[in-house]
């Protein structure tokens, strides 16, 4: 089928008060296992390539989105293509002609004047491409390495942000934190539902990889919405290869040992989509 909306799965999952999961594709192994784990358990899914990822493919946008995307349109449920954390404009267009049907500007590091500003230029240029946006208000912590789970988002900055930029999702910090090893967050569940009180776009719970199982459900009912998770697949995906390399030194064909740690981060997103979903 062809490449789903961003903005149909997760406008789904808002009316019903459900999670959507949109998981980070660093490698085509990534985007290969995500579709399968959605085609495994019939739920939608959202692929995501970060502005990190694309600076790992040498700053090229367009290979990595078209594999992401040729594996979307061949999938039997539907699979939705987003750009992640931009802070690069070059890049927002570049992926929108790559075909992502929606993106996220981060400015979340900016002063707040200056987020609203640029968050809002961009939603000027997106609406009229029918492009979907994402922004971040109240920085979520754990990029490039620095852990800041005490960032929090107020709810009332929350509703101007959103009427002054007219964004189409807002990512909040509640207690997660990027790049977690260790499911042990917990999040500001009285704020998760404060801020769905006082915002009417979907939320974005980001550093959802160290967020328990429990945990999860609980912030879907609570307010959130679309759950990014890039971690917990790559705690898969590594454990997998480094056990296939350690237990067998001679291997040397990739196949070998990146079919088993494919299939690894697949039973990952299946288990995570099932979380969320039920
Ligand atoms: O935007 C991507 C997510 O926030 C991923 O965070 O790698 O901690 O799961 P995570
Ligand atoms: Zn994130």
């Amino acid at each position: 089928m062809p490449a789903a909306a961003t903005s149909a799965l997760v406008t789904a999952a808002h009316t019903c008060g459900n999670g959507v999961a949109a998981f980070n594709v660093i490698t085509l192994e990534h985007a290969e296992a995500v579709v399968t784990a959605a085609e495994t358990t019939g739920l939608p899914v959202i692929l995501q390539v970060s502005e990190n990822a694309v600076k790992f493919h040498a700053g090229r946008v367009e290979p990595v989105l078209a594999g992401a995307a040729a594996i979307a349109r061949d999938a039997v449920v539907p699979v939705a293509l987003h750009l992640d954390h931009v802070t690069d404009e070059e890049l927002l267009r570049a992926g929108v002609s790559a075909g992502v049907s929606s993106v996220m500007f981060d400015g979340s590091a900016l002063p707040y004047e200056d987020n609203v500003r640029t968050t809002a230029r961009i939603t000027e240029w997106a609406h009229p491409l029918g492009v979907w946006v994402e922004a971040e208000l109240g920085e979520v912590g754990g990029k490039d390495g620095a852990h800041a789970p005490g960032a929090r988002t107020d709810p009332a900055e929350a509703a101007a942000f959103v009427a002054a930029t007219r964004v189409d999702a807002l990512a909040v910090a509640v207690g997660s934190s990027h790049a977690m090893t260790e499911r042990t967050a917990r999040l500001d569940l009285e704020l998760v539902a404060r801020l769905r009180d006082a915002v009417d776009v979907p939320l974005v719970l980001h550093g959802s990889s160290g967020v328990p199982d429990d945990e999860l459900r609980r912030a879907v009912t609570a307010g959130m919405c679309k759950i990014n998770i890039g971690t917990a697949l790559n705690l898969a995906y590594t454990a997998s290869v480094r056990d296939h390399l350690t237990a067998d030194p001679a291997l040397v064909d990739p196949r070998r040992y990146l079919s088993p740690a494919r299939d690894a981060m697949a039973a990952t997103a299946a288990h995570l989509l099932r979380v969320l979903s039920a």
